[in-house]
């Protein structure tokens, strides 16, 4: 770990300020840079600006940086041209120099690794062939406004489409670990291609990857398999997983606590060391009942670590992700939801906070809280996402 000034911190903020480990991963503190893919990265090649980016962060204290969404090598991984890739010279080159810089600044970091299954339908189709369980898609708004259909048709995949991705994912993770990474995290929420397994309105199989909630985990089983192989038994893995598809806000896996349980026991049996549980609000309880959020639910059930993000350090009027306008919209910097925070840290709800849009907004959040400069936290604008600032 790299040295850190010792500064008094502000007492009620101690929660955040705890060293936190699991298994080879030792982190300064529980915050975390959630994963942006922010589309900087033409053909798959991440920018130039990119290791200076993360590096920001890591001098700014953030404990673990996830990077945003990196494609596995699979040809219909990637949602766009413009979102990086995990594979290739080129692009492994930047990841390495990105992962490199953030250790000579004391942090730590992760790739997230995404396969898009039929997401690529939304907004612009893309040329190339997509890759779903069912090959069924909605699609949502579309880029001009309009509606669009309610279903879109894309293949729905073979045993061999199957194996392949699972194949990628292995040599994706195993590429992380020789890069020198610190884990790496497997996105496996918000409607990309392992959620589209879990959620019962994309996944109509009738062969061993459909079923019930616990049976749509078959794709994502075996792929923490395969990448727990690879990777051997002490190197991290992440899973993020969410209620919500990015295309419907309403949808839920599960409804009730034993649901959740059918749903994480395969997932953490399989390989996962943390879930990272994806929320719009990090208040929002995951059930009647209970205070418990998603990320609550998912440690107490599976036994597992978890984090959790959504609107953390952002003031009350700040949208919601996911809103229309969450990327346009200004997003204020506030703690006034820090105590609540610290409570479910302090009582062991939940082991990380992860923060996106207040991390963009700011790279030295985790300093500034630290040292008490609160009042210097400088908001999430639009304009950050024109450049890798
Ligand atoms: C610009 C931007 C890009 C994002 N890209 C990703 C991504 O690549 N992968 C992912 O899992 N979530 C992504 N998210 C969601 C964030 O990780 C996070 O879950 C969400 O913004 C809520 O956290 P916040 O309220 O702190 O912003 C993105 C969010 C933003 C604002």
């Amino acid at each position: 770990m790299g040295s850190q000034e010792t500064r008094p911190v502000v007492a009620s903020r101690d929660a955040l300020f705890q060293p936190f480990t699991v298994k080879s991963l030792s982190l300064r503190n529980r915050i975390v840079m959630s994963p942006m893919g922010q589309a900087h990265a033409v053909n798959g090649i991440p920018e130039p600006g990119y290791p200076a980016y993360f590096r920001r962060r890591a001098e700014g204290e953030v404990g673990l940086i996830v990077s945003g969404a990196t494609a596995i090598a699979h040809p219909s991984a990637h949602m766009d041209l413009n979102e990086p890739h995990f594979h290739g010279d080129e692009p492994l080159a930047g990841w390495k120099q990105a992962v490199d810089e953030v250790h000579a600044a004391g942090g730590r970091m992760i790739p997230q690794l995404w396969h898009s299954g039929l997401h690529g339908l939304a907004y612009v189709p893309p040329t190339w062939e997509m890759h779903g369980p069912s090959g069924v898609w909605f699609p949502g708004p579309q880029a001009d406004g309009s509606a669009g259909p309610n279903e879109v048709r894309g293949k729905p995949m073979s045993q061999a489409d199957i194996d392949a991705v699972i194949a990628a994912f292995g040599e994706a993770a195993e590429t992380a670990q020789r890069l020198g990474f610190d884990g790496t995290e497997i996105h496996a929420a918000h409607g990309f291609l392992i959620d589209q397994f879990f959620w019962e309105k994309t996944n109509l199989r009738s062969d061993g990857y459909g079923g019930d909630l616990r049976d749509r985990t078959r794709f994502a089983v075996e792929i923490l398999q395969e990448v727990r192989r690879r990777v051997g038994p002490d190197f991290p893995i992440f899973m993020r997983i969410s209620q919500f598809k990015m295309m419907d806000y309403t949808a839920r896996l599960a409804d009730t606590p034993q649901q959740l349980a059918a749903f994480l026991e395969p997932l953490a049996d399989a390989g996962v060391d943390v879930f990272d549980c994806s929320l719009r609000r990090f208040q929002q309880p995951a059930f009647d009942g209970s205070h418990l959020n998603l990320a609550g639910w998912a440690k107490k059930l599976s036994g597992k670590a978890a984090m959790c993000c959504g609107g953390i350090g952002l003031g009350a009027g700040s949208v919601d992700f996911g809103d229309a306008d969450a990327y346009k919209a200004t997003a204020t910097a506030s703690l006034t939801d820090l105590d609540s925070l610290c409570e479910m840290l302090d009582r062991g709800d939940f082991d990380l906070a992860s923060l996106a849009r207040a991390i963009l907004g700011d790279a030295a959040w985790p300093a500034k809280v630290r040292a008490g400069r609160e009042h210097e936290l400088k908001p999430f604008t639009a304009d950050l996402m024109l450049s890798l600032s």
